[in-house]
């Protein structure tokens, strides 16, 4: 007969894994909205040629003759949709098991984009600008380098074959680049239970807020899913129950940011 404890502890694991996979569930619905607004609003004004129209969302934006700038740009945005497609797929274990070749070469595809899109991003930041100040710059640009330091740990540990360890930095490589969605999810969520847009800063988007959350969109999750981990390997149920707990209050706060993020800045864009 199995110990109480043991009994107790894969029961709690059970729990861990629910609540695990409905956050999972409901953030890839949420990044494929995303994708969809990214398709529509910039994918639908390229295919008119209409490529100023870009700007009636970005700061820094499209400018007339700006080759470079522009080509980084539009590598940017298609990047964007390509990643946020792929990365939420390299997670479901259904695909990892019955197709494994197509994990690995949506894993090479994930890191290439994943180091272009860094870099392309820190290049804008640093010459178009973004905005907010000079924590928005910081914040996006560290995410930045974590991005890079994240997608080839986990690139590396694959091809020598340490799948425990791939496994973490994988974990840590979707949850980075995830960061600018956290932003506006974390965002819209805020600004709805506070019923307003309080520390934002108006225009300028350099609020106690802005700030905090330039840096939090990603570190704030990346903790969390160190615990996570920690939870899963430490074999106590009640650490099991609590992680549980928390990742299910997260699930609920993650729905309503994707519906703010939705209703306020995605599907009214598209229309
Ligand atoms: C890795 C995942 C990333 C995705 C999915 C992504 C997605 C996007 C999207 C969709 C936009 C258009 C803005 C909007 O419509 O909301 C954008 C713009 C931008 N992104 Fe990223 N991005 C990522 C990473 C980064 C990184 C790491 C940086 C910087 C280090 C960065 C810097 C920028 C900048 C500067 C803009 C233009 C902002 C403006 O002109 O207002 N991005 N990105």
């Amino acid at each position: 007969m199995e110990e109480p404890n043991k009994t107790q502890a894969a029961t709690a694991a059970k729990a861990l894994r629910a609540s695990g996979t409905a956050w999972f569930l409901t953030a890839m619905l949420g990044q494929w909205l995303f994708v969809l607004y990214i398709a529509g609003f910039y994918g639908g004004a390229a295919a008119q040629g209409d490529f100023a129209r870009w700007n009636d969302v970005l700061v820094g934006g499209y400018v007339a003759g700006g080759a470079i700038g522009n080509v980084a740009l539009a590598a940017h945005l298609l990047l964007a949709a390509v990643i946020t497609i792929g990365g939420p797929l390299q997670l479901l274990p259904w695909i990892r098991t019955r197709f494994l070749p197509l994990h690995r070469w949506n894993g090479r595809l994930y890191i290439l984009t994943a180091i272009v899109i860094s870099l392309t991003g820190i290049y804008m930041v640093w010459t178009r600008g973004t905005a907010g100040g000079a924590a928005m710059r910081v914040g996006i640009s560290i995410n930045g380098v974590l991005i890079l330091i994240a997608a080839v740990s986990a690139w590396r540990l694959a091809r020598a074959r340490r799948i425990a360890a791939h496994r973490r930095w994988a974990l840590r490589s979707f949850i980075l680049v995830s960061g600018v969605w956290f932003f506006r999810v974390g965002m819209m969520c805020w600004i709805l239970l506070n019923q307003g847009p309080v520390g934002i800063g108006g225009k300028g988007f350099d609020g106690p807020f802005v700030r905090f959350w330039a840096f939090g969109c990603y570190l704030v999750p990346l903790a969390l899913l160190e615990l996570y981990l920690r939870a899963q390997d430490s074999g106590s149920a009640p650490g099991r129950y609590a992680m549980a707990t928390v990742l299910a209050l997260l699930t609920l706060g993650t729905a309503i940011g994707i519906f703010g993020a939705a209703m306020g800045m995605w599907l009214p864009r598209l229309t």
